[in-house]
């Protein structure tokens, strides 16, 4: 079998400038050569969705597809996207100079295949390299993962599980299925992980693969705390929660293992574990059991000063001829503060936020001190273009050294990485090892 090198009629991501490439500084994804396994599945069009999110992330993408897959999606979708001829035809590579499956399988940082058909997963389970996509999955030693797609019962059938069970004790990534509407109109487990998850877990993949927080646990509190007064009323703030899911999201792609103690339902970043809470109390008791395993902790939560001295059990009522109420409030606990800063895995890192509207660096300074945080992450809330709600923010980061970096307007996943950007050397031991999971 001969072929040439990639025929592209865009640019390979390695050859591109860091800072032309689409996609954000930071994702794993950035400038890494991945190829797209297609197998024959009414899913398939998903995979056009995978292909141009992975392309938008900054990925050079390379898409082999079975002869069954064309049947369901033409090749010409995939070399629209992604500015590359797709690999069909064994026998009639593109191409004259090397092995065509070898050199793909060799450019390869990690190989997915989405949709994965019962055939497929046969095939790979057996080394029965008959098409395109095996062949290369064979042939590569880059991380392989696949997305499967398939009726419930197919799914399910004694065949299917074992070849799942051999490939993943030989480290294939599974991801998914999931339950849902089948093609078939049934409902169950075999229907394709969405594209932005599917995206999401080759992230965490490479994260973990290469990442420089691997073997840490960060652990990251998100939102404002609801101090409630009745069943239906609380005490809040106008904190969205972005900025924490960001810092979550930067610190998976980086190999960490990432907690989320969150007040607020944004969809959780791919392996990332949330714990959902309410209050400052819930958020105390959930962020210290979090944190007795952990490295790192970042208090992006706004945290209610105080809350009601007692909730009422049933709906306060208006009561006419009174003018007006009062509510009791009493003081929450400094959560990052009564935090240990001893864990089994010897001293945690606090990484503290300080959202203010004067005197930003004076108040953030202090407070740096006054919560035992090594990092204070300050910014001003009145500025309308950042902050609360916005997926941007302008932040100052300070040390306990006394360091000071007045960042630019940028996006909150940037601030993450800034940030973890400087907790990185403050973790100077090795990470403790964990057992195996
Ligand atoms: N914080 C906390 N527990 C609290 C209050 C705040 O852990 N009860 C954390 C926040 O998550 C943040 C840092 O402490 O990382 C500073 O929060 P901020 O509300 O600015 O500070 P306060 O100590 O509440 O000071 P003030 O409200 O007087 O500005």
């Amino acid at each position: 079998m001969t072929a040439t090198p990639q025929s592209a009629t865009n640019q390979s991501a390695q050859n591109v400038p860091a800072a032309n490439l689409p996609g954000r500084p930071g994702d794993p994804l950035r400038g890494r050569h991945v190829v797209l396994g297609v197998s024959g599945s009414i899913a398939c069009y998903k995979a056009l969705e995978v292909a141009s999110r992975l392309v938008q992330a900054g990925a050079t993408v390379d898409v082999a597809l079975t002869p069954s897959a064309t049947e369901f999606v033409r090749p010409l979708a995939f070399r629209s996207l992604t500015g590359r001829e797709p690999y069909l035809d064994m026998f009639r590579p593109h191409g004259t100079d090397g092995e065509a499956h070898v050199e793909l399988a060799r450019r390869a940082d990690v190989m997915l295949i989405a949709p994965a058909t019962a055939s497929t997963l046969s095939r790979l389970a057996s080394g029965l390299a008959e098409d395109f996509v095996v062949l290369t999955a064979v042939a590569t030693t880059a991380p392989l993962l696949v997305a499967p797609a398939m009726d419930a019962q197919m799914w399910a059938h004694p065949s299917t599980e074992a070849n799942v069970a051999t490939l993943r004790a030989r480290g294939v990534d599974f991801i998914g299925p999931v339950a849902g509407r089948l093609a078939s109109g049934r409902v169950g487990a075999g229907r394709l992980t969405e594209p932005e998850q599917i995206v999401d877990a080759l992230r965490a993949r490479l994260g973990r693969d290469g990442g420089d927080l691997v073997g840490r646990t960060i652990v990251v509190s998100a939102g404002g705390t609801r101090e409630a007064i009745d069943p239906v009323r609380y005490i809040s703030n106008h904190s969205s929660g972005k900025m924490g899911y960001a810092i979550a999201e930067a610190a998976r792609d980086r190999g960490a293992d990432v907690v989320i103690v969150s007040t607020v339902s944004l969809p959780a970043p791919t392996g990332v574990r949330v714990v959902s809470v309410s209050s400052a109390v819930e958020m105390q008791a959930a962020v210290q059991s979090a944190c007795a395993d952990a490295d790192v902790l970042v208090m992006a939560a706004a945290v209610a000063d105080f809350r009601p001295a007692a909730s009422a059990e049933q709906k306060l009522k208006k009561r006419a001829g009174t003018a007006g109420t009062t509510i009791d409030l009493v003081e929450n606990p400094d959560i990052i503060g009564s935090t240990p800063a001893k864990t089994k895995r010897g001293a945690l890192l606090k990484v503290a936020f300080a959202a203010e509207t004067e005197n930003l660096i004076e108040n953030a300074t202090s407070k740096m001190a006054s919560k035992g945080a090594r990092l204070m992450v300050a910014n001003d809330v009145t500025a309308t273009d950042a902050g609360f709600g916005s997926d941007d923010n302008r932040v100052t980061i300070l040390d306990d050294a006394g360091g000071r970096d007045d960042l630019p307007l940028m996006s909150k996943y940037a601030v993450g990485h800034a940030i973890l950007d400087r907790v990185r050397p403050l973790l100077t031991a090795a990470p403790a090892s964990r057992p195996a999971k």
